[in-house]
């Protein structure tokens, strides 16, 4: 059995418990597995790697063979869930406590990256959060705060990661922006629609030095995104809430094909295209109803 056969034959067990299957998720496979993929060599630096999607991100690579450094702020959650991951997969797991909102907490993640003597060959710019604020709201503090974590900090780290990566010919730079970057809706989609731009523009200046870029666009995730940022979800259908794992197998099957952009499941490409090329009163008709559900 694959080991991730393995995992979804225990995720899908019948009867199962929501604990039972988040338990089963850090046990160890009891039968000696082959890798799924090509296993990636060298060290992956995951920011926001201690919940949702980035965990799915750090399992994922583990799982690969890549040892991880783990980027987020509160540092107990940082050590229990790199403790989980090296016994998970025998793997190395460095974490670095860090806010990457701030200019000191970016820089100190940018040392890292550039670092000649501990090379990084994945970086996954996702550490992020919900921007719920108003856009004409006297306090701007929320959305500069938004801007310091989605936008600088991203453009911080891939620039490190960029130069060192193009200095040696290979790497590659997982940036998670949102299908939210594709529709008007307040300053989380207007950020997120920099990061895939953003995106699209650095593939173009290092795809040729061999320095791979890939925009990742997940559409509802059920993590603690929505919780955190005080986010109603319950007008949102069940159909169209994703997990992690799925959207970080796709991005990385994605990235395996060389793509710059990864949208995962049929149903978001689907809503992701109606977006870009719909006409543009359809698109903030349809935004008016989503936002009117989430408020
Ligand atoms: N969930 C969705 O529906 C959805 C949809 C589209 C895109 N996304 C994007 O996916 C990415 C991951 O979101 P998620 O849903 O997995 O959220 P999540 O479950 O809330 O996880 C966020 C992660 O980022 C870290 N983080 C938050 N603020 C940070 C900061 N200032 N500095 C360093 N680390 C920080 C958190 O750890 P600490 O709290 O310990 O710092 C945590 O590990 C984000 O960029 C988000 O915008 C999410």
């Amino acid at each position: 059995m694959t080991r991730a056969a393995w995992t979804i034959g225990v995720a899908g067990a019948a009867g199962a418990t929501a604990a039972a299957v988040a338990a089963a998720r850090w046990a160890r496979p009891t039968v000696e597995v082959a890798p799924a993929r090509p296993v990636l060599h060298g060290q992956a630096m995951v920011t926001g790697g201690t919940s949702g999607i980035g965990l799915a991100f750090a399992r994922a690579l583990a799982e690969r063979g890549c040892d991880l450094v783990l980027v987020a702020r509160h540092g107990e959650r940082l050590k229990k869930t790199a403790g989980q991951l090296s016994w998970r997969y025998g793997i190395t797991v460095e974490t670095l406590e860090a806010d990457l909102a701030t200019r000191e907490g970016a820089a100190a993640a940018a040392e890292r990256l550039a670092d000649p003597d501990r090379p990084i060959e994945v970086l996954v710019n996702n550490a992020g959060k919900g921007v719920h604020v108003p856009l004409a709201a006297e306090d701007t503090s929320e959305h500069e705060a938004s801007i310091d974590l989605m936008i600088r900090s991203v453009l911080i780290l891939g620039a490190a990661a960029g130069g060192a990566m193009r200095a040696r010919g290979h790497g590659a730079i997982i940036n998670v922006a949102s299908v939210a970057g594709l529709i008007p809706m307040g300053a989380y989609s207007a950020i997120k629609s920099w990061v895939d731009t953003y995106s699209e523009s650095l593939a173009m200046e290092l795809g040729g030095d061999g320095v791979q870029v890939l925009s990742v666009r997940p559409g509802w995730v059920r993590t603690e995104f929505h919780e955190r940022a005080g986010i109603r979800t319950t007008s949102i259908p069940d159909f169209l809430w994703l997990d992690a794992e799925r959207v970080v197998e796709d991005a990385l099957a994605d990235l395996d094909r060389g793509k710059i952009h990864s949208t995962s499941t049929l149903r978001f490409k689907v809503l992701a295209a109606a977006a870009a090329h719909a006409p543009r009163p359809l698109v903030r008709w349809a935004t008016a109803k989503i936002k009117g559900g989430r408020s």
